[in-house]
């Protein structure tokens, strides 16, 4: 089978496929998003709507992530390409986190850009999650010099806290994780210790202004260890312990804001360190990334800066909208496959028969082109 190619941008293979504008759709966790981005990178239209239910429960709830998801894709979809300015026969391709995340939400966003891909004779394109978070920083515009390859992403959210070599379109070593709570999990599951709202992470840095960061003498977990794996359980326990004195009284202000900084520097600390042997892990970045909600926290971007500072590369946190979950890095992510696949002289992909993954490793991702290759 001959690659299906245009002739434009040919010599470089950046914009053969796809043969218009993606849409692209979010659904794995709490956030349902759509965005319409040029083949290109250009992003056309974006919206994500944060479910708001889950706030009762104090964390995401599955079930009801799912059922919110069903009923509110199809028609943030349509409001997106209205948005854009485009129909849906203008579009060139469909995508759609395929994994890993919620298995609930997974099934409804993948089977939502199936099913439009084939009613419109396109191709879908699933994509992996945590591969979209690792290759947002490379979209268009998000920083001033073309990001290149290998870089060294921390990848720190609810659900994950990882550092990963990004190598290439498909290439990535995980150099590092946690062995217990994601990095944001551990911010919201203290928060609630301290009454605060969920999600905890940006009322504990509020609050983590008021206080003092050296009132709590707390543990730096792991910190200084060979490799660069992260735990964060030690450190919530360490808090709980201050506070069980306290009873069902309600903790002083002070000692809730001196208690939030304090665990917030221990966290910015620790992951100062990994970072830091995560760098002499693999052969030297161009670059630090960091993607994920908690990399909006600013004490640990100051930690950040520094040490990418130390190893003269630049550090790069693409902006807020694009570290939480959306649909623009999955439509990003789409692309980069795309791109990538035109540079191998592969046909444009076609991902129908892939299924929603809860757990889908970022290691099966450059088989992707091999199996690729074999079916032409
Ligand atoms: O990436 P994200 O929106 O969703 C996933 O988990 O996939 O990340 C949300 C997490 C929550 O745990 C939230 O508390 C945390 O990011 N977070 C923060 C801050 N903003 C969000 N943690 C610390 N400081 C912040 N400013
Ligand atoms: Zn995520």
């Amino acid at each position: 089978m001959t690659p299906d190619r245009t002739d434009r941008n040919a010599c470089d293979g950046q914009a053969l496929y796809p043969r218009g504008p993606i849409l692209a759709i979010e659904s794995s966790c709490d956030e349902t998003a759509c965005a319409i981005l040029s083949p290109e990178g250009e992003v056309l239209a974006e919206k994500v709507i944060s479910q708001e239910a889950h706030a009762a429960f104090g964390g995401v709830v599955p079930e009801i992530a799912a059922r919110a998801h069903l009923a509110l894709l199809p028609d943030l979809a349509r409001k997106t390409v209205e948005a854009s300015g485009l129909t849906l026969h203008d579009l060139g391709a469909v995508a759609a986190s395929t994994g890993p995340g919620l298995i609930g939400g997974l099934i409804v966003g993948a089977n939502f850009g199936k099913g439009l891909a084939i009613a419109l004779g396109k191709p879908f394109i699933a994509v992996n999650h945590i591969e979209a978070h690792a290759l947002s920083a490379r979209l268009p515009g998000v920083s001033k010099k073309n990001i290149s390859f290998p870089f060294l992403l921390l990848l720190v959210s609810g659900g994950h806290c990882q550092c990963l070599a990004v190598e290439g379109i498909g290439r990535y070593r995980r150099l590092g994780g946690t062995i217990d709570d994601a990095a944001g999990e551990a911010f919201d599951k203290v928060a609630k210790m301290l009454g605060l709202g969920w999600p905890g992470g940006p009322q504990l840095e509020a609050l983590a202004k008021e206080g003092n960061p050296a009132a709590f003498a707390f543990p730096r977990p792991l910190k200084g260890r060979a490799g660069c794996d992260f735990s964060f359980s030690g450190l919530k326990t360490a808090l709980a312990r201050q506070i069980e004195p306290y009873g069902n009284t309600a903790l002083p202000r002070s000692v809730a804001a001196d208690l939030s900084a304090s665990f917030q520097q221990a966290v910015a600390d620790v992951i100062e360190d990994r970072v830091r042997h995560a760098f002499a892990m693999m052969e030297p970045p161009s670059t630090l990334v960091a993607a994920g909600g908690v990399a909006a926290n600013g004490v640990l971007r100051t930690s950040l800066t520094r040490i990418a500072a130390e190893h003269d590369v630049p550090f790069v946190a693409p902006p807020l909208r694009l570290c939480t979950d959306n649909a623009v890095m999955v439509g990003w992510a789409a692309l980069e496959v795309c791109h990538e696949a035109a540079r191998r002289g592969l046909p444009m992909p076609d991902d129908r028969a892939v299924r929603p993954r809860p757990r889908w490793p970022l290691s099966e991702m450059q088989e992707r082109f091999a199996v690729q290759a074999e079916a032409v």
